[in-house]
Formats: C-alpha cells, structure tokens, sequence
C-alpha cells in the first residue's frame, strides 16, 4: 500500500509498504530517517520515540498505515537545519550520551515534557522519562541535560 505523510515538515509518500509495517520500520528503512531507533520493538524501551500529530508515542507500536494523512515528526525534525536543537545541544554537553541508542528516544520525550512543563521538578523529569531505558548510563547525566534545556529554555 502507500503511505502518505508529512514528514518533519515535508510531504512523503512510500509505495510497496506491508500492512504490517511498523511506523518505525517504516521511517528508518524506506524514508531514510534513522534517528529514530529500533532497540526492542516491543514499545518498551522508547527509543523510538516521536511525534504523531503533536503526541509522543513510540513508533515501533505504531502501524504504518496509522500514520496516513497524519504528521510525524522525528528527532531529526527538532533540529533548524544543521542547528541542533537547544535539547539536543544540552544533551551533548552534559555528556548524557553513551552509545546513543536512547538518546532519540530521551530527546523528543524531553522536548515534549519542556513543552508542556517549562520546569519541572526532578521528580517530574523523572516521571516524564520513564518510559524511556538506558542501559549505558546511571540516569544522572541525562537529568542534568534536562534540567540543563530547561534552564537554556527559559532564558530568553
Ligand atoms: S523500539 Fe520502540 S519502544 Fe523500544
Ligand atoms: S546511552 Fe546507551 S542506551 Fe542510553
């Protein structure tokens, strides 16, 4: 079947995809957008993480055909072009990331949690990410990167 979508912005359109793609599979393989990652496949580790029409989920659980005529946007689509993002940016500079594999994943649930909570407690971050695993680091890196992208966030 074809999938039609706008993409982080831009119009998509996929041809030959399987009923039983997942939204994921669909965005890593066929449009070539592999920020988002594949690490269980099961929506239990949220590395998959993006948005669908301004809703976090995780894409793996998403079927491709869910998302026609629909917005997605992927961590790729947080950035201004080679500008990263100022989430993204704390992430890097706070050394949060290990391997990367669930930096994706942290990064758009950080962005959504920013969005709907310009500061939030640390018990709040930490309830915001815990749908999101990681199993390189103890957590506190990633906290300070958010705590950092909150602070960068509101300082005009
Ligand atoms: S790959 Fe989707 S939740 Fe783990
Ligand atoms: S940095 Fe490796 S899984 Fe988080």
């Amino acid at each position: 079947m074809r999938i039609t979508a706008t993409v982080n912005g831009e119009p998509h359109e996929v041809d030959d995809v399987w009923p039983g793609e997942s939204l994921l599979y669909v965005l890593r393989e066929r449009m070539g957008l592999p920020g988002s990652k594949n690490a269980c496949e099961q929506g239990e580790c949220g590395s998959c993480t993006v948005y669908l029409d301004g809703t976090a989920v995780c894409a793996c659980l998403v079927a491709a055909g869910q998302a026609e005529g629909r917005a997605v946007v992927t961590v790729e689509g947080l950035a201004a072009g080679d500008e990263l993002h100022p989430v993204q940016q704390c992430f890097v500079e706070a050394d949060a990331v290990q391997c990367g594999f669930c930096t994706p994943g942290l990064v758009v649930a950080t962005h959504d949690l920013l969005a709907r909570n310009a500061a939030p407690s640390d018990p709040e971050i930490r309830e915001a990410l815990a749908g999101n695993l990681c199993r390189c680091t103890g957590y506190e890196k990633i906290l300070d990167a958010v705590r950092m992208a909150a602070d960068r966030l509101a300082t005009p």
